[in-house]
């Protein structure tokens, strides 16, 4: 099928065309960085208003990269949630509208579900896989049965690995969003004197807690006089980040090993991380692994994501109502019917 993508969960206004769940005819990503940064984070009303300004210049743009229009589309898919309700209102009622005046299915897809089978677009991974989502609202191990089988293994309990990073940034005066100021530091050559907490590593279950090492931070910065030595700046992130590599990878492997899995995919914002991607590169062979991580443009929000799963559901029947609403919080371990479709 040929599909139109939608996404406009957070700060990136995006829309790809996508022929049958699988091949990338384009993919636009408006980016809000430039909006929220003088305000050190995303203000949901000024995403909004970006999303309704954007959406239509952004499909347009994808529809002209990939050489086709409206007529030639097969259904449309977007992200139903979870997200900031202002900003997903605002691709969900696009595609709402899209698909009612074509005459078009529907799939409203899970953000998550878009993220944890973005590799799919690059690369064959066979199933079942376990999944680490990594982005600024999820820290989420899954067991990947196949699409729409999803079953929860561990997450976080308190702040998202992509979160802590943009808090962390914040403590220190980086701007918006933190997490690739501080992997740019992290990756300044030598040696921290500073180690971190590696929060719940030692506890037999697979969930995360990144809010500690945030106030260790907070703790370590208020050791200094203001304003913070360039040198401390990077001797902080070069921990922080080592502090939350070991962690997440840790538990990774370890939730693999646990649920007899020899793949693993990383996805989600986080996963850009330079540290993260060598790390569990260093560590996969000698885990009896092989991790995958979708390509950097992959990683951060996007609508090609959403493609994949919108074409199998598409594929088999299933689609949204056009009473699909917008969700701003949507478990994952919940899809086992996905779509609204229950
Ligand atoms: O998936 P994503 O683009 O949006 C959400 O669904 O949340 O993830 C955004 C998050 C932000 O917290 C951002 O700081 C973080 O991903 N991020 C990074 C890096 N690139 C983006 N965190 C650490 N290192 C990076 N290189
Ligand atoms: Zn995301």
């Amino acid at each position: 099928m040929l599909l139109l993508a939608i996404e406009s969960s957070c700060d990136e206004t995006a829309a790809a065309v996508v022929q049958d769940g699988r091949s990338v005819l384009s993919s636009i990503i408006s980016s809000q960085i430039d909006i929220h940064a003088r305000f050190g984070g995303v203000v949901p009303e000024l995403a909004s208003r970006s999303h309704l300004e954007q959406i239509s210049p952004v499909i347009e743009q994808a529809l002209r990269e990939a050489g086709c229009s409206m007529q030639d589309l097969q259904g449309i898919v977007c992200t139903a949630g979870p997200g900031l309700i202002g900003a997903l209102l605002v691709g969900v009622s696009t595609a709402k509208a899209l698909a009612y005046a074509r005459n078009l299915p529907l799939a409203g897809v899970h953000h998550i579900e878009g993220h944890i089978l973005s590799i799919l677009l690059e690369r064959q991974v066979d199933f079942p896989y376990l999944a680490l989502a990594v982005s600024g609202g999820h820290t989420h191990l899954f067991r990947v049965e196949g699409i729409g089988s999803y079953q929860l293994i561990g997450r976080t309990v308190d702040d998202a690995a992509g979160e802590a990073f943009d808090k962390v940034a914040k403590i220190m005066g980086l701007p918006y969003p933190g997490g690739p100021q501080v992997d740019r530091l992290a990756q300044t050559p030598g040696q921290s004197p500073i180690r971190f907490p590696r929060p719940m590593l030692k506890q037999d279950n697979f969930n995360f807690s990144f809010s500690g090492i945030k106030t260790a931070v907070m703790q370590e910065v208020q050791k200094h006089p203001a304003p913070l030595p360039q040198e401390t700046v990077v001797d902080i992130s070069r921990a922080f980040q080592e502090a939350v590599v070991d962690v997440l990878t840790q538990k990774a492997f370890r939730a693999a090993q646990a649920q007899n899995l020899n793949r693993i995919v990383v996805a989600g914002g986080v996963a850009c991380n330079s540290g993260l991607r060598n790390r569990f590169e260093q560590l996969a062979s000698k885990n009896g692994c092989e991790v995958f991580f979708p390509s950097v443009a992959l990683c951060a929000d996007n609508a090609a994501m959403l493609a994949v799963a919108g074409d199998y559901y598409l594929g088999r029947g299933l689609s949204s109502p056009l009473e699909l609403n917008a969700r701003s919080s949507w478990p994952l371990d919940e899809v086992c019917s996905p779509l609204g479709v229950h």
